[in-house]
């Protein structure tokens, strides 16, 4: 017999990036700020909530309860409710998923799912956007609490794109040249706000996700003599760098400085301009802790994700998506040994899922996204519920004008399959 989620016994973390984490997975956080998986480099908007809107009733439920009421709502809704999960989401939620993916995978999921009315989104705010704009007319998408949103998205803000793209076009123009191409391409990853998106859209510019990266920035060299790739410099330094494209054409753009910190010179010879931004998740990874994941396992295969800084990617033996790091762990041999550089969720899943291989987080400390984390079973129930009752809560709805544009970035991301 399989344990539930809910019947394990959950541990505290021996050692944890925050002390709140200490408290359990079932217990709710409510301290400012982003919480667990947060560094004090984050630029933290102001005001930022951990917890959305949720009923005292639903705060003081236990978890047994929780749990039937979930099961129940799921099972009144029937094949009008489709319940999207991404690979960082805690257990305590992924077990009600219909459907768990990255990011590339969950946008396609909303699609193929024409029946359904609602489209529960256990992911980031970015996500459910995406969700949203790519929706058929009459489906709905929710994010059963409105403050897990994405540290690295909000590094990168309407306002202050606007303001490089002007600067920037006042250094290259905006004529294309005898080939035809525009000065720059504007890629946004996924993990950006919708008004981003829709910049893109409006530039001649694409979306991107870490599992098709390298097929959009080809994409966007067929169109562009450069590209500004924002908000994630990790994944634009390291997917640039694979194409062939030398550092000192990648200068970094930092929105606080006139030029973003560089010379007109250097932005003249720029290939890729790449925002100020990162995941403080994926940012905690470094060459040490591959040494000695090396050191300590030898013939260890050591994967990550391309958020992670360029020396860890460079160093590891593969780099890609949380797709890639899943098909390659059920790819590796009975017995393998894998250390792993993304989030402790997804890491923690794959060993419960592969008891016949060794799996393991490259770091030590225990930091889970602290954004998805906010997706508490307790904001799920009260969602579901609420929908039982005919009462729509946390509706995430991108206005149209932003939608339109952002919709046309998004079909020329879904058309860049993957390598
Ligand atoms: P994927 O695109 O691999 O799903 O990653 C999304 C994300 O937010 C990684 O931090
Ligand atoms: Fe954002 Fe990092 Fe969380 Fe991904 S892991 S959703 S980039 S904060």
């Amino acid at each position: 017999m399989t344990i539930s989620v809910n019947e394990r016994v959950v541990a505290a973390p021996a050692s944890s990036c925050d002390a709140e984490l200490a408290k359990g997975p079932w217990e709710f956080d409510a301290m400012p700020g982003y919480g667990p998986g947060a560094s004090e480099d984050d630029v933290i908007p102001e005001p930022i909530v951990r917890r959305g809107q949720l009923p005292a009733a639903y705060q003081r439920a236990s978890q047994e309860d929780l749990h039937e009421r979930i099961l129940a709502a799921k099972a009144k809704l029937g094949d009008k409710l489709v319940i999207l999960g991404h690979f960082y989401q805690r257990d305590e939620v992924i077990q009600y998923a219909d459907f768990v993916g990255d990011s590339f995978q969950l946008a396609n999921a909303a699609l193929t799912k024409p029946d359904a009315e609602t489209i529960m989104f256990c992911g980031v705010h970015f996500m459910a956007e995406t969700a949203n704009i790519l929706a058929r007319p009459g489906q709905r998408v929710i994010l059963p609490n409105l403050a897990a949103g994405c540290s690295m998205a909000d590094m990168a803000d309407e306002d202050s794109v606007d303001d490089c793209w002007e600067e920037i076009t006042e250094i290259y123009g905006s004529d294309t040249d005898a080939e035809g191409k525009q000065p720059v391409i504007p890629v946004t990853y996924m993990n950006s706000s919708a008004a981003l998106k829709a910049f893109c859209g409006k530039h001649g510019g694409i979306v991107c996700t870490s599992s098709n990266a390298s097929t959009v920035l080809e994409w966007a060299f067929e169109r562009g003599q450069r590209v500004l790739f924002f908000p994630d410099q990790h994944l634009g330094r390291n997917t640039a760098k694979a194409m062939g494209i030398p550092l000192e054409q990648m200068p970094m753009w930092n929105p606080r400085k006139p030029l973003g910190g560089n010379t007109e010179a250097e932005l003249r010879d720029a290939k890729v301009l790449l925002w100020h931004g990162f995941c403080s998740v994926h940012k905690r990874f470094t060459v040490a802790q591959i040494d000695k994941a090396r050191a300590d396992y030898p013939g260890v295969q050591v994967i990550v994700h391309p958020e992670c800084p360029m020396p860890v990617v460079d160093a590891a033996d593969a780099a890609g998506s949380t797709d890639f790091i899943r098909k390659a762990i059920e790819a590796a041999d009975p017995g393998s040994v894998l250390a792993i550089g993304t989030e402790i969720n997804m890491v923690n899943r794959l060993q419960a899922e592969h008891p016949d291989k060794t799996i393991f987080c490259l770091d030590p400390v225990v930091c889970p996204c602290s954004t998805m984390y906010r997706i508490h079973p307790g904001y799920l129930a009260w969602t579901l519920e609420g929908l039982v009752e005919g009462e729509v809560r946390n509706e995430i709805v991108v206005e149209p004008h932003i939608a339109k544009d952002a919709k046309v970035a998004l079909e020329r991301m879904l058309a860049a399959l993957p390598k």
